[in-house]
């Protein structure tokens, strides 16, 4: 894991790609999951600023705090009630959400994934569910759903059918809690592109293979601004450097677009 640091690994740059993909390429999506599905044994890697998003003892403290006040925040919200996680991922989050919620169901795409995320959480009680987010179907609702840096992986093409198919699946005071990146320059590998604003970025494993997926980031401001014109609205707030975080409930005072 940290000992296989690829830095020696060329620019991204050097890596030549037959045809750029655009935010609304249906094979985008399915190269999305075939990343986080490559990415399994790595993923964490990122989360604990080890390998190549190794930055030194100082950022990696100023990270953790940054974590933690997203922690605080989902824990102020408690109790989470009857929980559901989307894109759950390797369980960076669902061991503190089982500790405060009612119960939990973990969703992902990706069976590896879920996995590693049973294995870190075998003493919770968690129902994971396999399956892609934009096909499911929520059976019953829930008084919370939480997303941790899966929204900045939606398309725009589905943004509205996703918040659409969040709010299907509260209970009519349900909430959500959802945290993610801010376009935070230290926060991707030292081996990956500058972040910018067009929507698709090129990853990197530590093999060397490259994935593009959708990555687009937003501002707090702007996000909420968003989401009040299709029916949510609540709080969102950024931390110093690298994260947004926020809370928000179906309003019914939004203005709908359609
Ligand atoms: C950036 S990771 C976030 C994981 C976790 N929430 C966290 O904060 O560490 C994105 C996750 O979304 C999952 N994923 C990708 N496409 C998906 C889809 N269409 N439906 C459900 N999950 C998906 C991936 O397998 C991956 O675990």
């Amino acid at each position: 894991m940290a000992g296989a640091n690829p830095r020696s690994a060329g620019p991204l740059s050097t890596h030549v790609r037959p045809k750029k993909k655009s935010m609304s390429d249906p094979s985008l999506i399915e190269e999305q999951t075939a990343y986080y599905r490559a990415r399994v044994e790595e993923y964490d890697e990122w989360f604990l600023r080890v390998g190549r998003y190794d930055r030194g003892e100082q950022h990696r403290r100023q990270w953790t705090d940054e974590l933690e006040t997203i922690r605080t925040f989902i824990s102020s919200s408690s109790p989470l009630g009857d929980t559901l996680e989307i894109a759950c991922g390797t369980g960076l989050w669902t061991g503190h959400l089982a500790a405060l919620a009612a119960s939990l169901m973990a969703l992902d795409s990706v069976e590896e994934t879920i996995a590693v995320n049973r294995q870190k959480n075998a003493a919770s009680q968690i129902d994971y569910i396999v399956a892609d987010i934009f096909d499911w179907e929520p059976t019953h609702r829930f008084d919370t759903v939480f997303f941790g840096f899966w929204l900045s992986h939606v398309p725009p093409s589905h943004f509205e059918k996703f918040w659409a198919k969040v709010g299907n699946a509260l209970k009519p005071q349900g909430k959500v809690i959802f945290a993610d990146s801010l376009k935070a320059q230290r926060s991707t590998a030292s081996d990956h592109h500058p972040l910018n604003d067009s929507g698709v970025v090129e990853r990197r494993l530590n093999s060397g293979e490259t994935f593009r997926i959708v990555k687009r980031f937003y501002e707090p401001r702007n996000l909420l601004t968003t989401l009040k014109e299709i029916g949510w609205d609540g709080v969102i707030h950024s931390t110093d450097e690298f994260f947004l975080y926020g809370a928000v409930q179906q309003s019914n005072k939004g203005e709908r677009r359609s």
